[in-house]
This record gives C-alpha cells, sequence and structure tokens, in this order.
C-alpha cells in the first residue's frame, strides 16, 4: 500500500500526496505537511494567463522556499485569505473559493525534449516539488511550463478538475473534460516545454457525463505522466462517498501512475480507497486542513503535538507573505485546527479579534 513512488523518474518518499488547495496549500502548509509525512504536496493552482501578464501575487503562490526567496515585506501578499469562504464540511455542497491568482511571465526559452532526472528529490524538504496550473490556451500554458516561475519544479499539474463556473465559464478546469479535444491540445503543448505533466480529473461532469476513463486515455496518449482523479462528477462538488469504481476502470485502463482522491480522512478511509481502487497512491485535500497530522496518521509516524507545528507554520508564513497575510490567514488555520475542541467557538472569536502575529501566538500558547 504504502510505497515510495516514481513518476517519470522523479522519486517520490511515499504515495500519500497533500492536493493542492486554492487559499490554502502556500509553502509554509506544505513544508509543514511534508515534515508530517506527506510524499509530494502540490501549490494551489495558479492561472497560466496569470503567469503571462507577469503577475506578482502568482509569483508568491509560487515561492518554494529560502533559495530566490522574495521579499514581502511591504505588504506584497498573496491573494487575499478573506476572499476565501469557509471550508465546504466533509459532506456539503458548498463550491470551491476563489483563488484570485495573478500570474506572470513567459520567455519561451530552449526547452528539452524530456524532463531532466531527478535524483533523490529536493525542494521542500527532500521531496520533489509540484505546482498545479489552469488555463485552456495551449500557447499560453506552455508558455506557463517554460516560465521561470515553473522552472524549479519537478512536475506541473493541470487542473482539470475545478468546478468553480468563473473558472468553468472561460472553459478552464473541469470544462476541459466536455472539450476532450482541446484538452488533449492543452496537455501536448504542455509536455512539449519538456516538463513532467500530469492531469487532476473528477469523474466527470455529472453521472450521466461520467468520461473519466475515455478521458485518462486520451490524457496518457497526449503525454501525461500521471493522473489523480477526484472520485465525484462536477455537479457533486465535495459531496457524497467517493466512486471507488471510476477511479478502479481509469487505474486499469492506463499505464502511468494514478493518485486517487476523495474522502480519505483518516487510516481506515486510505485502506479502502487503496483496496477498492488499486490506485498507486492517494491524495488528501480538507483532512489535512483540520488534521494537518493526518499525515503521520497515514504514514505510520508518531504526531507531534499541535502548538509547535501551528507557532512554527504562524513564523513560517509571517517571513514569507508578510504580518497582514499572516494574521488572516493563521486564524482561519486555528480555526480549523480547534474544531470539534472543547471551546472552539470561543477561541475562534479570540482569534478573530487578534490584530497582530505576536497576539496569535500568544493565543495559541493558551488555547492550542
Ligand atoms: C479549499 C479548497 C481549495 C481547493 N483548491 C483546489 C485547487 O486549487 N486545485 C485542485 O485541483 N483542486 C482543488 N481543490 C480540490 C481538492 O484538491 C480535492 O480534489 C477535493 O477537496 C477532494 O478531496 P478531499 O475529499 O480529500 O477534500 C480544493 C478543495 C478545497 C476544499
Amino acid at each position: 500500500m504504502l510505497h515510495a513512488l516514481e513518476i517519470a523518474g522523479m522519486v517520490c518518499p511515499n504515495n500519500v500526496f497533500l492536493a493542492p488547495m486554492a487559499g490554502y496549500t502556500n509553502y509554509p502548509f506544505r513544508k509543514m505537511c511534508e515534515g508530517l509525512g506527506a510524499g509530494l504536496s502540490f501549490t494551489e493552482m495558479v492561472s497560466a494567463k496569470g503567469l503571462h501578464y507577469r503577475n506578482e501575487d502568482t509569483k508568491l503562490l509560487l515561492y518554494h522556499g529560502p533559495e530566490g526567496e522574495r521579499s514581502s515585506e511591504n505588504g506584497a501578499t498573496l491573494p487575499s485569505p478573506e476572499d476565501s469562504p469557509t471550508l465546504p464540511p466533509p459532506e456539503s455542497n458548498a463550491t470551491l473559493p476563489s483563488p484570485e491568482n495573478g500570474a506572470t511571465l513567459p520567455s519561451p526559452e530552449d526547452s528539452p525534449t524530456s524532463p531532466p532526472p531527478l535524483e533523490g528529490g529536493r525542494g521542500v524538504g527532500v521531496r520533489p516539488l509540484a505546482a498545479q496550473i489552469f488555463g485552456a490556451d495551449p500557447d499560453v500554458m506552455r508558455e506557463a511550463c517554460e516560465s521561470e516561475e515553473l522552472a524549479p519544479f519537478d512536475l506541473i499539474d493541470i487542473n482539470m478538475g475545478c468546478p468553480m463556473p468563473k473558472i468553468v465559464r472561460n472553459g478552464e478546469g473541469n470544462a476541459l473534460m466536455e472539450d476532450p479535444a482541446q484538452a488533449e491540445k492543452v496537455i501536448a503543448a504542455c509536455v512539449k516545454s519538456g516538463k513532467r505533466v500530469s492531469v487532476k480529473i473528477r469523474t466527470g461532469v455529472s453521472e450521466e457525463k461520467k468520461n473519466a476513463v475515455e478521458f485518462a486515455k486520451m490524457c496518457e496518449g497526449a503525454g501525461a505522466c500521471m493522473l489523480t482523479v477526484h472520485g465525484r462528477t462536477r455537479d457533486k462538488i465535495y459531496a457524497g462517498p467517493p466512486d471507488f469504481e471510476t477511479i478502479a476502470a481509469v487505474k486499469a485502463a492506463v499505464g502511468v501512475p494514478v493518485i486517487a482522491n476523495g474522502g480519505v480522512w483518516n487510516d481506515k478511509d486510505m485502506r479502502k480507497m487503496f483496496e477498492r481502487t488499486g490506485a498507486d497512491g492517494i491524495m488528501v485535500a480538507r483532512a489535512a486542513l483540520y488534521r494537518p497530522t493526518v499525515f503521520c496518521e497515514l504514514t505510520g509516524r508518531e504526531a507531534p503535538p499541535l502548538l509547535p507545528l501551528y507557532l512554527e507554520q504562524l513564523s513560517e508564513t509571517e517571513r514569507v507573505y508578510g504580518e497582514r497575510f499572516a494574521i488572516v490567514y493563521m486564524r482561519k488555520m486555528a480555526a480549523f485546527y480547534l474544531k470539534g475542541t472543547p471551546r472552539a467557538a470561543e477561541a475562534k472569536r479570540r482569534f478573530f479579534a487578534a490584530q497582530s502575529t505576536e497576539e496569535i501566538a500568544t493565543l495559541a500558547k493558551e488555547l492550542m
């Protein structure tokens, strides 16, 4: 079940991954989850158009560690976490938060013909680095893959699962599952950049339009080296149990590694996902927001206490993105981490009233 996973020559120390989550999977969060056991983590989805227009926020979304670090002291911040609505609970029908990503640069330089070999791994901790992009224009997507911002990343994942109306209306995200010909052009263009390219899909648009198997074969044929299948149709958003059968059918239909996603909250869920799908790996999203130590449970490690984790995340978030962002983001993280504990509502109220990272740290020491 648990094992190192090779993806086109890139070796991940294990096959339990942190999913891309807009508004949440910034560098300090990814670093923390990898420290707790995640074998690979993804940046939140980044707009290829944003990269084209050299949007500064987008560059920050792709921050991946001290090397080449960007200053954020003057209020240069990530898209405000205030823009992200409350997290949808496990079985809700809530919609995705809107990532206000910008974007950045092109500069189609000479592109290698095949991805560079990667020995051992690097980046956050010792893991390879993975970014996720979205877009529907093959040229812009290729340009993004060739951009200097994505150069450090070992794997570029293309988002073909996002159900948000403002993304789908542009023909991006999950809209591409309704237009396999366009999707194929997008994947092929990205692959031409020489980067390793993976695709994250859903089981389809609706029960009547469940095309994951055919679509996955197309993705593989176009050059994708890994597929993640979120086991729900677009119209379900996050609701309901994952569709194990369709994920299993995708796994049986393609030769590249298949990662199963959806509804993994604990070790029991993970085992069921592996057993029912035969997938090569699993990907965890919401459970990590409420309980990042879920990766310890899933990978058989002892979970460290919450307080030092939170304080480290707080200081890293402030260091990388500045105090304003850290205050807003870490208030929300405190609410996630404390959910379900006695006096959670009171703790949330106090964290949300905090006006500095110092105040937040003091509260954490009292309440965590
Ligand atoms: C707040 C939030 C933001 C998300 N942002 C992205 C994203 O940027 N890209 C993506 O492919 N999926 C995104 N997703 C979907 C997750 O990656 C994942 O597919 C989904 O939540 C199902 O996994 P889970 O049941 O473990 O939560 C997001 C989900 C949530 C809850």
